[in-house]
């Protein structure tokens, strides 16, 4: 196994994608199911993270996902994902989703997705990865986006109150 490089560009990693949508990919009206594009982008983000780690990673946790335009079957989905910003052993994943018309090439965007990956040792603990190196404007912009998320996630983590198993059923 080669030396894991101490720094890495998020160019490095970043991965696309596209799928067609078939009719098992879609609910009962014909357009994608939430569901299934939530598993690709799940899916593209995981590949992401393992290139920038080089080691096993898992999600530890996804921010809000909006769904701004519905993806009809035969439309092409387009996954773009890359690494925004790096802690210590933890990393946001960035996904940008469009659906395309294969046809016309008309491209409209349909999700943004941030994700959060902890790279993880032999003994499934946390673990040290590669430091992020952005170097065009539009990485600084989206380490600089990332850094200010990746900090009102941990605030908000530290100000919620963890529930109690015997007083609350439902442990939100
Ligand atoms: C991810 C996991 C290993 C983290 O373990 P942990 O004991 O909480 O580890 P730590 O407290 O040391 O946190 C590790 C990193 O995760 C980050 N983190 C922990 N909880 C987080 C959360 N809810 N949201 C965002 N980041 C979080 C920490 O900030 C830390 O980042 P840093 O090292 O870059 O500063 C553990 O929670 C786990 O195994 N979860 C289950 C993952 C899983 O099964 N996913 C689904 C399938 S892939």
């Amino acid at each position: 196994m080669r030396d894991l490089p101490q720094t890495k560009s998020p160019q490095a990693s970043a991965v696309e994608t596209r799928y067609i949508v078939m009719p098992q990919h879609a609910n009962d009206y014909g357009i994608a199911f939430g569901g299934t594009i939530m598993a690709w982008i799940d899916m593209i983000a995981a590949m992401v993270a393992q290139r920038h780690c080089e080691c096993e990673v898992v999600t530890v946790s996804t921010d809000k996902i909006t769904f701004l335009a519905p993806i009809q079957i035969g439309e092409h989905v387009v996954l773009k994902g890359c690494v925004n910003y790096v802690g210590r052993t933890s990393m946001e994943v960035g996904v940008q989703v469009t659906r395309e018309n294969p046809y016309t090439g008309e491209s409209v965007r349909a999700t943004t997705a941030y994700l959060t990956f902890v790279g993880i040792d032999r003994n499934k603990h946390p673990t040290p990865i590669p430091a992020l190196l952005p170097q065009t404007p539009d990485e600084r912009r989206r380490f600089e986006n990332a850094r200010l998320r990746m900090e009102s996630r941990k605030e908000l983590l530290r100000k919620l109150k963890p529930p109690t198993l015997t007083s609350d059923p439902l442990t939100t």
